[in-house]
């Protein structure tokens, strides 16, 4: 399935993997609309990605104000969801209202885009949403984004029964080097992807483009649906 001149919708897509998966899009002649929260994220990802990207300042918790903007975008051909926050800590540990934020960013997000996106997607349409290797394997503390991350897994299985023959899949990654952890001091980012880089059999923790490319090969392939693809450099085997 070609791309070219495709309109690819990516909610997230001023940072990190979002961003990475905008420019895999433009690299694959598609027509680009990112959107996020933050004005100066928008301008500089448009900045970066140059071209004719459209940006929209969209918050995706609030499903009136996602309805405005699907409103707005009009018919679209594929759909790209990278949005999300999550929560880290012990379970004992979080308190409740915090997993439930998390919870309203990272799957009710998720599940309200894709709710309002419906009315303008085709036959052709496909759906791409984020997990993470946490959903399979989670360290310490990471019992909220193993929750989150396997709802988002299933609500991917049952979304492609129930909206086939628009394809809807749903990427999962290990640990990748974005704005992210950027409130952790540099030094200490660092030797935290190199104490994980250690530990993996790639030797290395991802970048965006790495991940990136996932996203383009499920909008393109038209035999791909209700798939999880892990692609965590083997962190669910350590
Ligand atoms: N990086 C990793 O190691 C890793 C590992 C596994 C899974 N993941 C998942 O991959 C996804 C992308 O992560 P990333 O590393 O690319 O993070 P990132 O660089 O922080 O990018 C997140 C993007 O989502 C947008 N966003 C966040 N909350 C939003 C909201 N309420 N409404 C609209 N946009 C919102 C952010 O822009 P604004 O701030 O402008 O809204 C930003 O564009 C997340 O679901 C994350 O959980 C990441």
């Amino acid at each position: 399935m070609l791309l070219k001149g495709k309109k690819v919708v990516i909610l997230g897509g001023t940072s990190g993997i979002g961003l990475a998966a905008a420019k895999a899009f433009l690299d694959e002649s598609a027509q680009i609309i990112i959107a996020s929260r933050s004005a100066s994220k928008l301008s500089d990802a448009k900045a970066m990605l140059g071209g004719n990207v459209e940006g929209y300042e969209i918050d995706f918790r609030h499903e009136e104000k996602v309805s405005d903007f699907f409103k707005q975008v009009g018919n679209f051909d594929h759909l790209i969801v990278t949005a999300g926050e999550g929560a880290m800590g012990h379970f004992s540990e979080l308190p409740v209202a915090a997993v439930r934020e998390a919870f309203d960013s990272k799957f009710w997000g998720q599940y309200i885009s894709v709710h309002a996106a419906l009315p303008y997607l085709n036959n052709e349409s496909s759906i791409t949403l984020t997990s993470g290797v946490y959903g399979k394997r989670p360290p310490q503390g990471a019992t909220t984004l193993a929750s989150i991350n396997s709802a988002i897994d299933g609500l991917v299985r049952g979304l492609s029964v129930d909206l086939a023959p628009i394809r809807v899949n749903v990427v999962s990654p290990g640990i990748v080097d974005t704005p992210l952890y950027g409130g952790i001091p540099k030094d200490q980012r660092q030797d935290m992807y190199n104490g994980i880089a250690q530990q993996l059999p790639v030797g290395r923790v991802a970048q965006p483009e790495d991940i990136a490319e996932t996203y383009v090969y499920l909008a393109k392939n038209g035999f791909t649906t209700g798939t999880s693809v892990l692609i965590d450099g083997g962190a669910h085997l350590i």
